[in-house]
């Protein structure tokens, strides 16, 4: 089990490049299985998922390794059908294969998949999309079979904006016979860069950004060179943790167009905010409250930046009030940041913080991989020691989490 050691109270200071998109380079991974062919993903981020996925291709006939930030697939020789039930358990993501599967083979079998525990995770509009298209599928809440040999385009209306379900519908309409549209798809940046790669293997999809996705199936496609974009959760950790510790920082490499919600309430907050292309800049010399916080699908504030956000609103100045909308048990994070010193009286989905002057050290256990970070950031701004256990949730999606915050100053070490 690993362990941060940080001792806190410092502001961080200095420059943070953003790694690429973990929720994008996933279904990505996930997509190259769609037809066999070469693949160079470049922007690749050093993290545990990655490693998963890989190991996920791998147990399917597949080839992937990386050299650095490149990584390189080969999805020519896949046979297997199945995913073992131990790399599914490892995390959620994992349910993307399900359409590539059944988008190349016309069968899939998974066990329901793993991934941080945030309350209820089903995929029954996974599932009711796949139907639409003529899949025929059976799912106990174990397992989860599904075959489709000769799919045909449809329309499938979401009752909800789910990303994955998106992402599944995607790679699944690419073997239907005509045209798929997804109404209600999910907008969020990621679906536009899976839709990017797609796109650039000979697929043709319409409405990349709009809520109205359109599948022409049945393309002919090949594998392809393609770099991921930068991954918005980090970043918006990162401006969490600047205005946190009342910190300076530059992240380089950050799409400021995709953090809009989370950059606007930093900025009420009274953190100064400069953007370039490809850059962001953020200084906070005093933070005061913002309120409400809610979280919505995209472009609408990030439920992943919710417990981030909120490690900086525990020593701001007023009240500030979170609803979180989009998972049913996302506050597992608030008995950490009260055993910091925190003032957080929590519901399922709601949360009051009543700013602090000041946190201290202390041991906490981290819960998930953003409820975790928000420990990180808390720690960052307490005095003395904390030592934050279970960091294996933290690896699975921050690259150099450590080094890149000891660049800035902070004294945190792996344990
Ligand atoms: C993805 C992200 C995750 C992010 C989330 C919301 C990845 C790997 N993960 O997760 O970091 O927090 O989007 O932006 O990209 N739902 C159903 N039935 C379904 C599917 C979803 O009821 O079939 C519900 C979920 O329980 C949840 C909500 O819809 O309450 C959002 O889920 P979804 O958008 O699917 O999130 P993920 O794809 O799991």
């Amino acid at each position: 089990m690993g362990a941060y050691r940080i001792i806190g109270g410092r502001p961080l200071e200095g420059a943070v490049a953003i790694h690429g998109a973990k929720n994008s380079v996933l279904p990505i991974l996930a997509a190259t299985l769609v037809c066999g062919g070469q693949y160079t993903i470049d922007n690749c981020p050093e993290i545990s998922d990655v490693e998963t996925a890989f190991e996920i291709l791998r147990s399917l006939g597949c080839t992937a390794r990386r050299e650095g930030a490149r990584a390189f697939v080969d999805t020519g020789a896949a046979e297997e059908r199945e995913i073992p039930e131990e790399l599914m358990r490892k995390m959620r993501a994992a349910i993307i294969f399900l359409g590539a599967l059944l988008a190349r083979f016309g069968t899939a079998r998974l066990s329901a998949p793993g991934g941080c525990v945030l309350g209820q995770r089903p995929i029954d509009l996974h599932i009711l999309g796949l139907r639409l298209m003529g899949a025929d599928c059976e799912y106990d809440g174990e397992t989860l079979r599904c075959k489709g040999d000769r799919l045909r385009g449809c329309t499938v209306a979401l009752p909800f904006p789910s990303v994955g379900a998106t992402e599944n519908l995607l790679l699944a309409a690419l073997a239907c016979e005509g045209e798929t549209t997804i109404c209600n798809a999910a907008r969020e940046p990621e679906i536009g860069d899976l839709i990017g790669f797609l796109c650039a293997c000979g697929a043709k999809i319409d409405g990349a950004g709009t809520s109205v996705l359109r599948v022409d199936g049945g393309k002919p496609l090949h594998g392809t060179k393609y770099t991921v974009m930068p991954d918005r959760m980090e970043a918006a950790t990162y401006l969490a943790a600047a205005a946190a510790t009342r910190g300076r920082l530059v992240l380089q490499g950050a799409e400021p167009a995709h953090l809009r919600a989370v950059t606007e309430t930093l900025e009420r907050g009274g953190c100064e905010i400069a953007r370039r292309p490809g850059e962001i800049i953020v200084r906070c010399d005093r933070l005061t409250a913002v309120s409400p916080i809610i979280t919505a699908p995209y472009d609408g504030f990030p439920t992943d930046a919710q417990a981030p956000v909120m490690a900086a609103m525990a020593t701001a100045e007023g009240v500030s009030v979170f609803e979180e909308t989009i998972f049913s048990d996302r506050m597992r994070h608030v008995p950490a940041l009260r055993a910091m010193g925190a003032r957080i009286t929590a519901t399922e989905r709601h949360a009051v913080v009543t700013g602090v002057r000041g946190l201290h050290g202390a041991e906490v256990e981290a819960t998930d991989l953003r409820g975790g970070a928000a420990m990180v950031i808390a720690a960052l701004r307490a005095e003395g020691e904390s030592r934050i256990t279970k960091t294996e949730h933290m690896e699975r999606g921050y690259a150099s989490f450590v080094r890149s915050l000891r660049a800035c100053g902070a004294q945190i070490e792996s344990t």
